[in-house]
């Protein structure tokens, strides 16, 4: 139920709820925390938008995770996906509580402003919570598609000025280091479940570099150029089981473990 739709994944389906609600809510929360007029009026439709909000955290996590089984799990965006759901979920109480307690009292009473204060507060660290967790899943999704999928230039003063230049071989106007001649790292894998050692071992060159790393196997290939850390690094992982060396250099530091998550094919199997 959390995996597929329509041969889709659900994530990037259901994350829309809470990535649109739960922001929206909290600044409506904020002025409804200053204008306890308005909360006659508003305070049943803002929680049953801010009911949906939060528990489509719930239907997020349980569908990352399913996703996560395919592509692999983001470690940075798994967490700030957890924190995410866990605090809407107390903030729904909350927040959620404040609004039933307050909605017909027209001269709150200072307790009942207080906790508006801290409702308010509480708004503000969702807003930031929720983008955070929208950003580190954009990030595991798309960061090595912009990294090397070089847009081609369009625009007159990004043409080359040489002769009839050949487009394949004008990567002069971007800053992207190119691979080789590996843009089209192959691809294929020899079961959709899952790839073997041996699978990995096949790709132990610098036109296409695989790697395992705690149960997953990466397609390092784009990446070798890349490496803030160097080239050869990377070129001493191709083919290998790389958890070690991946852990010993970069275990905890984020941008690595979201580097590496981008770069997924699928779970090591065998
Ligand atoms: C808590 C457990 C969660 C897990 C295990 C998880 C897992 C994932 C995975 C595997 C991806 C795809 C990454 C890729 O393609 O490489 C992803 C993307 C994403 N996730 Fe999550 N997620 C979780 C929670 C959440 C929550 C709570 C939200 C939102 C509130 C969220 C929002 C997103 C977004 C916006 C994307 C990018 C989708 C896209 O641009 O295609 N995730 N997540
Ligand atoms: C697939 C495996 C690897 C990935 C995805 C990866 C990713 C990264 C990333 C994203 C950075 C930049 C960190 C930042 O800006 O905060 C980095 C830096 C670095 N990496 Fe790696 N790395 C990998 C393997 C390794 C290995 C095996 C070594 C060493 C044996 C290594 C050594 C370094 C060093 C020394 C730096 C710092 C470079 C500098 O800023 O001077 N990396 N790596």
């Amino acid at each position: 139920m959390f995996d597929t739709i329509l041969g889709l994944p659900v994530h990037p389906l259901v994350v829309h709820a809470p990535v649109v609600l739960l922001p929206l809510v909290a600044v409506a929360l904020i002025l409804l925390a200053f204008r306890p007029a308005w909360r006659s009026r508003f305070a049943m439709p803002v929680l049953v938008l801010l009911a949906i909000g939060s528990l489509g955290t719930v239907a997020a996590m349980l569908s990352g995770n399913a996703l996560g089984e395919r592509v692999g799990i983001p470690a940075t965006h798994q967490t700030y996906g957890v924190s995410l759901v866990i605090s809407s979920l107390v903030f729904l109480v909350v927040a959620g509580g404040w609004l039933l307690w307050t909605r017909k009292s027209e001269e709150p009473t200072g307790a009942q402003q207080g906790l508006g204060w801290v409702v308010a507060l509480g708004s503000v660290g969702i807003i930031v919570l929720t983008g955070l967790v929208g950003h580190s899943g954009a990030t595991a999704a798309w960061s090595d598609v912009v990294a090397t999928q070089t847009p081609q230039p369009t625009t007159s003063e990004e043409a080359e000025p040489g002769p009839a230049a050949s487009p394949a071989d004008s990567p002069a106007a971007t800053a992207t280091p190119t691979a080789g001649t590996s843009a089209q790292a192959s691809p294929t894998p020899s079961q959709p479940t899952g790839y073997t050692m041996d699978d990995v071992a096949q790709h132990a060159t610098r036109e296409s570099c695989w790697a395992a790393v705690d149960g997953n196997v990466y397609d390092l290939t784009q990446w070798i150029a890349l490496h803030p850390g160097g080239e050869d690094r990377i070129l001493g992982l191709c083919g290998t089981d790389a958890s070690a060396a991946f852990r010993g250099q970069h275990s905890d530091q984020e941008r690595p473990n979201d580097q590496l998550a981008s770069m997924v094919l699928g779970p090591l199997v065998g």
